[in-house]
């Protein structure tokens, strides 16, 4: 079932003094009912944000995951550790994450499956760069994006997963899709999962839109009929704009 939610992807940002100040004003926000809403903090201060977290209607994520459980692999963090600080979903296949650490489909593909493997949701990010959106190639790139992190899951995989549609042009520049363009390539991944699934899945599955949303475009963001919620980025970090965007939600 489609999902009506509002993550907040803290990037880098936030120590632990910070972060625990953030999750308090957020806390003291009214934020509107029927949204759900998650916060992504860095790994350091996940199971403080979990304890923080509690007593309150915010779900947390991790923003990354290794794709194994456990290993040789200096630095890294599993989906067996996330869970067994009580933390659920995972956000994978960011833009940083494949612009800055070169993750490609093969390896989000190996990703994802352990993250589902673990129990876990999963907030899959894709979206084309600017170049691809000159060249009029964005829907080839993320149907080619889809199909290469995700098109080998069976269709009741999608019960944990979100879909996310970024495009990069739009990530931390303050240029947003208009709500057409966003609308646009939304209804396309539904017809895109359509093609490869159902007709169901397509109309079933979550999908966010990320880049640059803030209190003042969520709404009409929001309102469009294939857009099921946001992925924040800069405006998540304080918790009025934060609280602003999830109560702009038209539900
Ligand atoms: P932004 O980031 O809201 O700062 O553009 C969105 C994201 O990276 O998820």
């Amino acid at each position: 079932m489609r999902r009506p939610l509002v993550a907040g992807n803290w990037k880098m940002n936030c120590d632990k003094q910070e972060s625990a100040d953030l999750i308090a004003a957020l806390k003291s926000e009214t934020l509107k009912e029927g949204v759900e809403v998650m916060i992504a903090p860095t790994f350091v201060n996940l199971a403080a944000t979990v304890d923080h977290t509690q007593d309150a209607a915010i779900g947390v994520a991790a923003q990354n995951m290794h794709q194994s459980a456990s290993g040789a692999y200096t630095g890294e963090i599993s989906g067996a550790m996330l869970k067994s600080i009580g933390v659920e979903t995972v956000i994978l296949g960011h833009s940083e994450r494949r612009a800055y650490f070169g993750e490609d489909e093969a390896l989000l593909a190996d990703k994802v499956k352990a993250a589902l493997a673990f129990g876990m949701q999963v907030i899959f990010c894709f979206g084309e760069v600017i170049e691809d959106r000159r060249a009029g190639k964005h829907f080839d790139v993320v149907a080619a994006q889809l199909k290469g992190a995700l098109y080998d899951l069976d269709e009741a995989a999608y019960k944990q997963i979100v879909l996310a549609y970024e495009p990069v042009w739009a990530i931390g520049t303050g240029e947003t899709a208009s709500p057409e363009q966003a609308q646009e390539m939304h209804a396309f991944i539904r017809s895109n999962m359509a093609e490869r699934y159902s007709e169901q899945l397509a109309q079933d599955v979550t999908i966010l839109y990320g880049g640059s949303v803030k209190p003042n475009n969520a709404g009409e963001i929001f309102g469009q009929p294939d857009v099921d919620g946001g992925l924040i980025g800069g405006a998540s970090l304080k918790a009025d704009s934060f609280a602003a965007i999830v109560n702009a939600f038209p539900v």
